[in-house]
């Protein structure tokens, strides 16, 4: 499997994997509470993309079948959560609009996608990963908890402007110190 920065090429599949999540969502019922026209959206593939922030994980056949954008960057509400350390945002390395094609997932692409995600935050000296996910996301809690994360906290708001405010949890998992 390979895991790699995106490039402009991969915009539609990403999208793709996206708007196949919002779409099982419509009818299997909400978890990750995305939707199509709101978030995420071509602009969010975009602005990862352009920022080099976009990451994909290829299956063994080269089919992207995971995406996500990992950086730096803290929402504000993050301010709210208990984090077990203050860091620099440097130290911090996040995930966010992370996500696996709805017909691969159960095949443990999520957990290959954040081992990688993982390995690029201890290669680069971060100290701990940050995240967050809605409440009603019960795949993405038991996912990061079998990965050792822990909460830190809930938010309600709606920081990605869709008029629907939703319950946050934050997360983080602390890595060992380098060796
Ligand atoms: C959450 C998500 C990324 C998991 O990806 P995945 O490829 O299915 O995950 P894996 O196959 O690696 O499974 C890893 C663990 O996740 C948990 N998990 C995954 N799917 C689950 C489900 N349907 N029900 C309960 N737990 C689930 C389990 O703990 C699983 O471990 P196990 O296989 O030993 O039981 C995927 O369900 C997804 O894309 N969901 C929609 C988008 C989303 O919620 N993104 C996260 C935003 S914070």
């Amino acid at each position: 499997m390979i895991f790699r920065k995106a490039v402009d090429s991969d915009a539609g599949r990403c999208l793709e994997i996206y708007d196949a999540i919002s779409d099982w969502e419509a009818t299997m019922g909400k978890q990750c509470c995305w939707e199509k026209e709101f978030y995420p959206t071509m602009e969010t593939v975009k602005s990862g993309l352009s920022a080099g922030e976009l990451y994909v994980l290829e299956d063994e056949a080269g089919q992207v079948v995971s995406c996500g954008i990992i950086n730096h960057s803290q929402p504000e509400f993050y301010k709210l959560f208990d984090w077990a350390f203050e860091a620099d945002f440097s130290e911090v390395l996040v995930l966010h609009t992370f996500g696996v094609e709805p017909a691969m997932q159960k095949k443990g692409y999520g957990k290959t996608f954040m081992s990688f995600y993982e390995k690029m935050a201890y290669d680069a000296g971060c100290k701990t990963l940050r995240l967050d996910t809605v409440i009603s996301n019960k795949k993405s809690q038991a996912l990061y908890k079998k990965l050792g994360f822990t909460t830190t906290g809930q938010w309600e708001g709606d920081p990605n402007q869709t008029d629907r405010p939703l319950t946050f949890i934050g997360l983080e998992k602390i890595l060992p110190p380098e060796k």
